[in-house]
């Protein structure tokens, strides 16, 4: 029976880093008897410049009926929408709160032979082992619920505003995915202790201090898990000062979208940072960069993110439909990252190399018959 996986390459570097993602597919196929049925579909910002709609008809019904969805990116800063905003943004949105994809798991792990790049010229003080945790950020409300809006008097545009909407349904299951993520961890790396640090701003917003008090009670189901409370603030300095304090950290979603951002600097930036959006029913697996307009066209960036946003597909479907191929084909990916990473002979330029995208992706895939020897 073949996987059905909905492509979404998107724009920019999008359908390059998505190729690399595809060529790893095909080597997992080969290793692991497993098969994918691939439907690609144009979508984004490029799509709504072509047709003026940001993706095609019967594309959110295709996602809903597959078995996972892979994005590259999407957005243009040409293309936008006549109310403003960028076109594109809609398919991610509307995926995320359309099949419910409340749970946005972004994991910080810096990879041996990679260094973090919090400064330029700084030393690598940690040794790799010591950035391991994953952010868990809710997706579906926060400040990213559609209650906004314009008073508009006269056609002047007087006032706006964004409503931040917590409820105890979306900070309870949130709360409760980041537990049961933890359970399948091995810890923080200070300590091996697993724990849960519950990230907010309790000390000011009604919302922070109901997701607290959420936190207080799902969290006493777990007593072999941790506590762990930080403010959203305090939060941002720990993190790039004591990483290997935290395992799984939760929290609301716009604090969730920036601090996973910073996040991506301990792991060796944007091109190395991967996440999920994961739902009850679906998931749509993605690199956390963006379509870095810039770089397109050059086959210059780096697909990591991409590939390892496809590890965490393999691994989600692997335990949702209890098939340990994908889940040992999910060990395998990751570890043929870690081949090319450790070999440094194959790296793009963020990581100090000045290897291409395509040749990433292929020392990655031809690295894959090898790892799947080792992970069986
Ligand atoms: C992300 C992105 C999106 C977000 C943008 C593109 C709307 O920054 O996935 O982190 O804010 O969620
Ligand atoms: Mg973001």
């Amino acid at each position: 029976m073949a996987y059905k996986l909905v492509l979404l390459p998107g724009d920019g570097t999008g359908p390059e880093v998505m190729r690399e993602a595809v060529k790893v597919l095909k080597a997992i196929e080969d290793s692991f008897g497993v098969s994918f049925d691939k439907v690609p579909f144009p979508a984004g910002g490029q799509y709504y410049l072509d047709t003026g709609a940001e993706w095609p008809d019967g594309c959110f019904e295709s996602c809903k009926a597959a078995d996972a969805i892979l994005l590259g990116a999407v957005g243009l800063p040409e293309a936008v929408l006549p109310n403003g905003d960028l076109a594109g943004i809609g398919v991610l949105f509307g995926l995320r709160f359309g099949l419910d994809l409340y749970a946005n798991v972004r994991p910080t792990k810096l990879y041996p032979n990679v260094r973090h790049k919090v400064h330029d010229t700084f030393k690598q003080v940690w040794e790799p082992g010591k950035v391991d945790f994953v952010i868990v950020r809710e997706n579906t409300e926060g400040l990213y619920t559609p209650t906004r809006g314009y008073l508009d008097r006269g056609g002047v545009k007087e006032l706006a505003i964004d409503s931040r909407v917590i409820t105890r349904k979306g900070a309870e299951r949130i709360i409760r995915f980041a537990f049961e993520l933890a359970k399948t961890r091995k810890g923080a790396p200070a300590d091996g202790k697993r724990r849960v640090t519950c990230v907010d701003k309790s000390n000011v917003t009604a919302g922070c201090k109901l997701f607290r008090r959420i936190y207080d009670e799902v969290s006493a189901g777990y007593p072999n898990i941790q506590k762990d409370y930080a403010y959203i603030d305090a939060f941002q300095q720990w993190l790039i000062r004591s990483p290997e304090a935290y395992d799984v950290a939760v929290t609301s979603n716009m604090f969730g979208d920036i601090s996973t951002d910073l996040a991506a600097v301990l792991q060796g930036g944007m091109g190395m940072a991967a996440g999920g959006n994961i739902g009850d029913g679906h998931a749509l697996f993605e690199p956390i960069h963006g379509s870095s307009p810039k770089h397109a066209g050059k086959d210059e960036v780096n697909p990591i993110a991409m590939v390892l946003a496809t590890q965490m597909m393999l691994d989600w479907l692997g335990r949702r439909k209890q098939d340990r191929a994908l889940r040992e084909a999910a060990n395998a990916v990751e570890a043929a990252v870690e081949t090319v990473l450790k070999e440094g002979k194959r790296l793009t330029y963020d990581l100090g190399g000045n290897a291409k995208c395509s040749e990433v992706g292929t020392a990655i895939a031809t690295a894959i018959p090898r790892a799947a020897k080792r992970v069986a």
